[in-house]
């Protein structure tokens, strides 16, 4: 069944107003809207069970598999990933109806164009150990053997670039059927963005430690190669910058040249580590961490009753910066009997387990760490785990459309701190109360999965409607608001 979101269209059009009660009236109709798009959004159960990406090429499918190789003597070894990879097979008849969008016409006005610099290999795939053949720049999307897949394990959570990417590349093959919100176009002067397709994240992961004798990292090199590069470019010089879009998800990634390409539009995963004149919630778009656990397909969701755990932490206790909260609300939950605290990564822990913990609790902790955002609230959605948010500067992925406070609860850390306070909330949450967040979650889950290829209404093609809507005043203000308000109404 295509994921269809008919609410895409008008969501697209918010007009300014400066009435907050045409806003909110507004918004009412909107949710409206989108919970009736969600409703058949919902029916693709196979959209929540994906714990890996699938690659459909021409009617057949593989898996995007973690890179175990770490022959390429420049590459830094990894840690083996822990997970295991689902294999999953689309059904034949699901692709059937599985047919291109109309709206991916060129003609569709609701389109993202996007022209994406051909870089040089070194900058995306190359990182990947892909060498192309001859003078490829871009992997051939019809040979799906030789197309390079994103390490796994703590990597992939910050592996947006590597979905954009390949999203783009697709939009321009008949050959792969995809979500159409964003198409790649070859003349940049039609464009709205323009896409820097360079892998920060990895680039950071693998490359930012000097190899041997070097004084300076690869990383840092391909920062100051591209900075150079983008400041030559006629496409550059047109709007300043203003037009492009550069993906930076891992909070350290692109540390030397993020000043100097302040004036782009940033993907990012906070702006924890940013000042605000380089990136700021108007300018830039917060995307979805890649959640580490396995997702739970909404008819195989564990429901109130049989969720035993009342709150479930996994994490570091101990944290640098911001982070001695969680050392406050352990000494507070510890002695509770159905709280439960995991400590150390996801990773260290098996993410079978993490998945299993979350899926059997009705509350997930996300507490702020050393930056504001984490996977964690990722693993929570997937996982049907009513997310329990306590990070006062969180930023949170596509809010100008999603409204949190349906699906999450929010507490402030002055809060969440006085003895009682949280475990006397969320017991008084009752079965209704969570089993209504536990449906949203159910439905809104879908768009925090990434795909080859993207499918509509998933991570990736909400990240191209974001960057859509960043053009005309957006419902982000109201959403913020209700953050906190809506526990009142609890
Ligand atoms: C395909 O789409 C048609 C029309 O929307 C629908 O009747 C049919 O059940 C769908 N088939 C599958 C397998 O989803
Ligand atoms: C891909 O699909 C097209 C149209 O269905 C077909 O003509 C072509 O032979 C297919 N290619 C492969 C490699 O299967
Ligand atoms: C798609 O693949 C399936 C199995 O891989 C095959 O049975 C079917 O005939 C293919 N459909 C088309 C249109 O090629
Ligand atoms: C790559 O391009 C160069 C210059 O255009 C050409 O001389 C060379 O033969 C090409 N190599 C391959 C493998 O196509
Ligand atoms: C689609 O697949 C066919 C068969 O493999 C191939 O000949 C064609 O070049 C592909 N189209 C694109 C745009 O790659
Ligand atoms: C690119 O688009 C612009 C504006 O539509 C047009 O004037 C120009 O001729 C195009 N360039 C090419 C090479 O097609």
């Amino acid at each position: 069944m295509i994921l269809k979101m008919p609410s895409s269209v008008s969501e697209k059009r918010i007009f300014p107003s400066k009435l907050l009660s045409l806003l909110i009236a507004f918004s009412i109709l909107l949710l409206i809207s989108s919970s009736l798009s969600l409703l058949h959004f919902d029916e693709d159960s196979s959209v929540p069970k994906s714990v890996l990406q699938f690659i459909v090429v021409n009617n057949s499918s593989i898996h995007s598999k973690p890179n175990l190789k770490t022959g390429d003597p420049q590459t830094i070894p990894l840690k083996r990933p822990v997970f295991e990879i689902e294999k999953r097979v689309v059904e034949e008849q699901e692709q059937e109806n599985y047919t291109r969008d109309k709206s991916c016409d060129q003609e569709n006005k609701d389109l993202l164009r996007v022209y994406m610099y051909d870089l040089p290999a070194e900058f995306h795939f190359g990182l990947l150990g892909w060498k192309g053949d001859g003078n490829r720049t871009w992997p051939d999307l019809n040979d799906r053997d030789k197309l390079p897949s994103y390490p796994g394990g703590l990597n992939l959570q910050h592996s947006i670039e590597y979905w954009l990417t390949l999203d783009l590349l697709a939009s321009n093959n008949p050959n792969v059927t995809r979500g159409c919100s964003a198409i790649r176009v070859k003349n940049s002067s039609e464009a709205d963005v323009v896409f820097v397709p360079f892998f920060s994240s990895l680039s950071y992961n693998r490359y930012s430690k000097p190899e041997g004798k070097q004084k300076i990292s690869l990383d840092r090199i391909l920062q100051e190669k591209l900075v150079e590069f983008l400041k030559n470019r006629r496409e550059w010089k047109r709007k300043g910058g203003g037009d492009h879009l550069v993906v930076a998800h891992h909070p350290n990634s692109m540390l030397f040249a993020r000043r100097k390409l302040g004036s782009a539009m940033f993907v990012l995963a906070d702006f924890g580590r940013y000042p605000t004149e380089v990136a700021n919630v108007e300018k830039d778009v917060i995307a979805p961490y890649r959640h580490m656990v396995r997702a739970i397909a909404a008819d195989d969701s564990p429901p109130f009753e049989e969720r035993p755990t009342l709150v479930y932490f996994q994490g570091a206790i101990y944290r640098k910066d911001g982070g001695e909260i969680r050392q406050e609300l352990y000494y507070l939950l510890k002695d509770e009997k159905d709280a439960h605290f995991a400590f150390g990564s996801v990773q260290s822990n098996g993410v079978r387990q993490a998945g299993k913990g979350m899926s059997s609790s009705k509350f997930c902790l996300n507490i702020a760490g050393d930056t504001p955002s984490s996977n964690r609230l990722f693993d929570a959605i997937a996982t049907h785990c009513v997310p329990v948010v306590i990070s006062d500067e969180i930023e949170l992925p596509f809010e100008d459309i999603l409204d949190y406070s349906e699906f999450c609860v929010f507490v402030k850390s002055s809060d969440a701190v006085k003895k009682g306070y949280l475990v006397n909330l969320l017991r008084s949450i009752e079965r209704d109360q969570w089993t209504k967040m536990w449906e949203r979650l159910k439905e809104i889950s879908g768009h925090f999965e990434y795909n080859y290829p993207s499918k509509s209404g998933d991570a990736v093609d909400m990240i191209w409607q974001t960057v859509y809507r960043k053009r005309s005043p957006t419902m982000l203000s109201v959403h913020r608001k209700n953050r906190y308000s809506r526990l009142q109404v609890l």
